[in-house]
């Protein structure tokens, strides 16, 4: 039943970026190109399926929100696109294909990068059918969520030397770089559907905690699976000598950490009236998940 509903959404929110993203026959379609490249590919949907879920809890329909859905994919794409650089992670798989640079060149995955951060903001502020209002506040959501103080800062700590950190150090890097986009996929759904503060408040602490409890989850992956299943290429946080809180804590502490933080993102879902049966299996996936 959950792999149905997981399958449903994927499919029509790749529908939508098929519309979206669509090759026009200009001179910039090779950047086009890569920027499908970058999405239509086979991820997994977590932040968009997060998105509409929320969105769906707070009583309303889920068709209107597409396009916010798909804008915040977006974001993160590009954010894979980036993360993947020579100049940053150098890694040469992404969702079981080579990399955005690997297929189309340095410049071109920069360019790509930029396009889908950028068009993504134009996207989203084309929701039709929610108060204006309401649009406006998610895309401030969104925009302080994937900058500096949200997954940028988080990747700025990623890159820094941080041997000898304080391990707060680390929790606060997969709070920022992986934590935000989750946090305000959560947010988002709420805020579109004009629930009270107190209540877009819970939702951003469900994202949290799941954002964390994801991040560790794909440093455990990181050093435990295979290239083949994961889709990306295993020991790229050791082959760039990155201090995780798995290097430090081992895998099996690691993964009950992970679970602490599930188990504390269930607690938030009470709070809601509705029908929180698909948030509490996709959390319960996320720890499980093998890619
Ligand atoms: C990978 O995110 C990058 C992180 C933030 C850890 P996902 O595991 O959601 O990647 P896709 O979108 O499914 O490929
Ligand atoms: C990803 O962290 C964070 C962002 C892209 C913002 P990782 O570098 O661990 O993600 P993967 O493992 O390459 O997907
Ligand atoms: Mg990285
Ligand atoms: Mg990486
Ligand atoms: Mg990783």
């Amino acid at each position: 039943m959950f792999d149905t509903i997981l399958k449903d959404y994927q499919a029509k929110i790749e529908a939508r970026f098929d519309i979206i993203l669509s090759e026009n026959g200009q001179l910039y379609d090779e950047v086009l190109s890569a920027c499908r490249y970058a999405t239509l590919n086979g991820g997994k949907r977590i932040r968009p399926i997060l998105l509409l879920e929320f969105y769906k809890l707070c009583g309303c329909d889920d068709d209107c929100a597409y396009n916010f859905a798909c804008a915040l994919e977006m974001i993160h794409s590009y954010s894979l696109v980036h993360d993947d650089l020579p100049c940053m992670d150098n890694d040469d798989i992404r969702r079981g294909k080579p990399s955005c640079h690997k297929a189309f060149g340095e410049s071109t995955a920069l360019l790509c990068g930029d396009a889908l951060l950028t068009e993504a903001f134009s996207i989203a502020s084309k929701t039709l059918g929610i108060d204006s209002e309401r649009v406006v506040k998610a895309l401030s959501h969104l925009a302080s969520s994937a900058g500096v103080n949200g997954m940028i800062g988080g990747q700025v700590i990623d890159m820094s030397d941080n041997t000898g950190a304080d391990d707060d150090v680390l929790f606060e890097m997969y709070r920022l770089k992986t934590g935000a986009l989750l946090k305000t996929a959560c947010a988002i759904g709420c805020i579109l559907a004009g629930v009270n503060d107190d209540l877009i408040a819970v939702a951003e602490k469900f994202g949290e905690k799941v954002g964390i409890a994801f991040q560790i989850i794909d440093d455990i992956l990181d050093e435990v699976s295979d290239t083949k299943t994961l889709g990306k290429t295993v020991g790229s946080d050791a082959k760039n000598n990155k201090d995780t809180i798995v290097v430090r804590l081992g895998v099996e502490y690691c993964r009950d950490l992970a679970k602490k933080y599930t188990d504390e993102a269930y607690d938030c879902l009470n709070q809601f009236d509705g029908d929180t049966t698909v948030l509490k299996e996709l959390a319960a996936y996320l720890l499980e998940r093998n890619y």
